[in-house]
């Protein structure tokens, strides 16, 4: 199917889990369906100005209403899992109290269907549309979203569990915290690091608190929570760049996994934030709870300088050299940066099991004039990350699994359709589907694992 070499995958264990992610605001479409209510990236959206090209979530990929061509493309391309959202706004629309039943049986549907076609669902309860009526009374600033979220995750344990083993909380919490309530530029769009602050705490907090309802409601739940974290390297070898370095370790990597792991947070960059985590009695423990697994999403390293007055971490990512490799976003390829930040994970953090959740590129695909999408920068980022992968487990990395972002080109958040994150193309016109090259490169590469797989049974 391609003519790239394929990786050296060898390492990787013979029931390694091939996947392909998605989230819920960025596919499904069907914003007022079925008793679904406006999630703050409904209002964020459709405020002028936030998102290129005025783009909305309103239809997307019309996935609610085209998933089972979806499902079958999962199946075309032979993979074993599906990482994909369920969203808040449709299963307790005004965030805390009434669950909508039509909204539930949505995933119910898409639960039976996965598992009906041999794959496993692997959800995520939250990647970023908060209720509206939520933000309304606070977001996740205050407490009582985090309490609402671990009702609204029992909610959906309580009716997927008999079928759901596994289950991640959050994606990224770092950038519903620092981008949401500091940098601005993604829902619901404040520039408040204390308001930051506090909403980062909260999103920890319902993680632990939704990670307890889930144990209580599914018996052999196995709970991870999904991380964007960053290899961070100095702009030059002066202190001072090095310093920077280790901030902006502090903001992308150490803020997100010390509290996960029992050690609070780092005290380094709560005098640096000016605001203490709101932490009550016994909150810490909370957050702390064992995880089952660990997940990692991965798209580039940082390399940053000082910059004492830029905003915080006061760490300026450099423009990167000419020649640098680059995707359409401007992220540099640096696949050597997943390896290590695997490696760091497992040494530093003792994680005994690890998946990457999302890794992919976006690149400005061109349909040819026979109608396919050749996308070979696309699949040799794929190759090189996945090469990175099997490097990490030759070191003794714990991973179990990959899932490519993103199954169907979508809705890129502020870039709105632009940016085409997927193995698969989506004419946002007719909504017709395509599978890229680099989708059938996928495909043959877990093909190739899955013959050494039974061959080694
Ligand atoms: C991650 C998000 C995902 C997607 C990719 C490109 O930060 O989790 O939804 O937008 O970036």
């Amino acid at each position: 199917m391609s003519d790239t070499h394929r990786p050296d995958l060898a390492a990787l264990p013979a029931d390694f889990v091939w996947g392909a992610a998605t989230a819920a605001y960025q596919i499904e479409g069907a914003a007022a369906e079925d008793g679904r209510s406006p999630s703050i990236w409904d209002t964020f959206s459709h405020t002028p100005g936030k998102v290129a090209g005025g783009d909305t979530g309103d239809v997307a990929c019309d996935h609610y209403h085209r998933w089972p061509e979806d499902l079958a493309l999962l199946g075309e391309l032979g993979l074993d899992a599906y990482r994909f959202s369920i969203a808040w706004p449709r299963v307790v629309p005004d965030g805390d109290g009434t669950v909508n039943e039509r909204g539930l049986a949505f995933y119910d549907r898409l639960t039976d269907a996965l598992l009906e076609a041999g794959i496993t669902p692997f959800p995520t309860l939250y990647h970023w549309d908060l209720p509206q009526a939520l933000q309304d009374r606070g977001g996740w600033p205050a407490r009582e979203t985090a309490e609402h979220f671990a009702a609204y995750a029992a909610a959906v344990a309580d009716r997927l569990g008999d079928r759901i083993q596994n289950w991640a909380t959050l994606n990224e919490p770092l950038c519903s915290a620092w981008i949401g309530h500091y940098e601005g530029t993604m829902a619901p769009g404040l520039t408040d690091m204390a308001a930051a602050v506090r909403a980062s705490f909260h999103l920890h907090l319902g993680h632990g608190l939704a990670t307890q309802a889930i144990r209580a409601a599914v018996p052999d739940a196995r709970v991870g929570i999904v991380n964007n974290l960053t290899h961070c390297d100095p702009a030059t070898d002066s202190e001072a760049d090095r310093a920077a370095a280790y901030r902006s370790d502090g903001h992308n990597n150490r803020w997100w996994m010390d509290p996960l792991h029992g050690r609070g947070y780092p005290q380094d960059m709560v005098e640096l934030y000016g605001t203490e985590p709101p932490a009550r009695a016994g909150d810490l423990e909370t957050i702390a709870a064992p995880l089952d697994w660990l997940g990692l999403n991965y798209y580039f390293r940082s390399v940053t300088a000082d910059d004492p007055s830029g905003p915080l971490p006061h760490a300026r990512p450099i423009d990167l050299p000419a020649g640098t490799p680059v995707t359409g976003m401007g992220w540099e390829v640096h696949a050597e940066g997943l390896t290590k930040t695997l490696r760091r994970i497992t040494e530093e953090y003792g994680a005994r099991c690890l998946y990457v959740t999302e890794n992919g590129s976006a690149y400005p695909d061109v349909v040819g004039p026979d109608g396919q999408i050749h996308d070979p920068e696309r699949t040799r980022y794929l190759d090189e990350h996945l090469a990175a992968c099997a490097r990490a487990v030759r070191a003794g990395v714990p991973l179990a699994g990959y899932f490519a972002w993103s199954l169907l080109d979508n809705f890129e958040w502020a870039y709105g359709y632009a940016q085409r994150f997927g193995l698969v193309h989506v004419d946002y016109g007719t909504q017709r589907r395509t599978i890229k090259t680099s989708g059938h490169h996928y495909a043959d590469v877990v093909r190739g694992h899955r013959a050494r797989r039974s061959r080694a049974a």
